[in-house]
């Protein structure tokens, strides 16, 4: 008879969870946070509390427990808490339409539910656009390092890793440029951007439905930076070769890049825009893609074939759209404080040049990174990076580095004490190593 293997689970993990990202048998269990206040986590056992110095997976944008947040969702909880979207409109759906449209410029919204689904649902309406004009296209094309989420579309459009190798035979033709990500005093990044842009226009040669592009930060494939020229020739070359640009804002909307958004940074229009993280304050899911009117008018048609079939049961969830109206009017009432942390950020990254390990060291509004050259072994999977969230926490900072990129991406509440105290940290850690 064939046994049963069965593996024996790190017993301090809870038997009942299956987390995120996580390989259990390696990795430290969760740890029980009792409750959040602005930039901190205070945590159950041991009884401390944590600056979130990377917002909750930079979903966390004005803090945890923000109070004008919660009282919007508490008071639109009891008027309104869901309803059907096809057939059913609601103030707060209403009203966000029309600031997001207002802010970006870009007219249509389609709601969904989170990062990887907006992204979706901005590829599924490029990719029918072009055959609702009739024309037949399947070239795609995204950057080298690019991640756009973990479902199958979005999952395909990022890069090839191990993180996604065991579905490749699943997956769709992406084509590929090269991001000339750059650093402070980088003397090569003319060159790395020149490279980049032949090659996107040697692929803009076959007709293509749309270039995806994480518009001047690249984010889970390590934080990796460009320069808004860069953004502002993509948006150029794609316009000449008439495809589509899809900006993934989901990591850097709402002020994460220093302006509300990160394409406006570098005076670009795109066709559309996948916005989540941020949307709701962190507070709620919610996804949306902005489309240019344009590209709406390709779907209205009699024929069935050219709607757009797609929806989700939470579609513009009334309480996402209310915490989304009240985190946009945080930003609208103090925008100094995603326009000022790149100020902030900057003496306190300076002095951690004297540690000659440290290499490429960057800084795009509200997010400073740097890369740590230890052990020559660069990449996710680099142990340095474990090591040093270990460290980290045991004095009070939460950061999760990703392999040997170190990064911090605060809540835009965090005070300049719980900045300073994060790269001290950060510096007592890194003199342990
Ligand atoms: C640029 C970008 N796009 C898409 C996603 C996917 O978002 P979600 O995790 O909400 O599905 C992420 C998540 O980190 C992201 O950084």
């Amino acid at each position: 008879m064939k046994s049963l293997v069965s593996k024996t689970p790190n017993q301090n993990w809870h038997p009942n969870i299956w987390p995120p990202f996580t390989q259990i048998t390696n990795s430290k269990p969760q740890i029980e946070v009792s409750h959040g206040k602005d930039a901190l986590l205070f945590t159950k056992d041991p009884k401390t509390e944590l600056i979130d110095a990377i917002s909750s997976w930079w979903v966390t944008l004005h803090g945890h427990s923000n109070e004008y947040i919660a009282d919007a969702i508490f008071d639109q909880a009891k008027s309104l808490e869901q309803v059907i979207f096809a057939d059913f409109l609601h103030p707060q759906a209403k009203k966000l339409a029309e600031r997001l449209s207002k802010l970006t410029k870009l007219e249509r919204l389609f709601f969904s539910d989170n990062g990887s689904t907006a992204v979706e649902v901005a590829l599924k309406i490029a990719f029918q656009s072009w055959q609702n004009k009739g024309e037949k296209r399947t070239q795609i094309i995204a950057f080298d390092g690019a991640y756009h989420g973990d479902t199958f579309g979005a999952m395909a459009l990022g890069e090839r890793n191990i993180f996604n190798e065991n579905f490749d035979n699943l997956m769709f033709p992406v084509m590929r440029a090269p991001w000339p990500s750059t650093w402070l005093n980088d003397q090569e990044v003319e060159k790395k951007e020149n490279e980049s842009i032949e090659r996107l226009e040697n692929l803009l040669k076959t007709p293509t439905v749309a270039v995806i592009i994480e518009p001047l930060v690249q984010g889970a494939g390590g934080m990796n930076m460009v320069r808004p020229e860069f953004i502002k020739k993509v948006s150029e070359i794609v316009k000449i070769h008439n495809s589509l640009l899809i900006a993934d804002e989901v990591l850097t909307g709402f002020g994460r890049c220093g302006s509300l958004f990160a394409f406006q940074k570098a005076n670009i229009l795109p066709d559309l825009i996948s916005i989540s993280k941020g949307l709701t304050g962190g507070f709620l899911p919610m996804g949306i893609t902005l489309s240019k009117e344009e590209v709406f008018q390709t779907f209205l048609d009699d024929c069935p074939k050219k709607t757009f079939w797609h929806g989700h049961s939470f579609t513009a969830n009334p309480l996402g759209c209310a915490a989304a109206n009240a985190s946009l009017d945080l930003l609208e009432m103090a925008p100094h404080k995603y326009t000022s942390l790149e100020d902030k950020h900057f003496p306190h990254l300076n002095k951690l040049r004297k540690f000659p390990f440290i290499n490429k060291i960057r800084l795009t509004g509200t997010i400073s990174a740097f890369d740590l050259e230890i052990d020559n072994n660069s990449g996710y999977f680099n142990n340095i990076g474990k090591k040093i969230k270990s460290l980290s926490i045991e004095k009070g900072l939460f950061i999760r580095p990703l392999g040997n990129v170190l990064y911090l991406l605060p809540p835009l509440c965090i005070t300049d004490e719980q900045l300073e105290k994060s790269y001290w940290i950060i510096e007592q850690t890194l003199s342990e190593l």
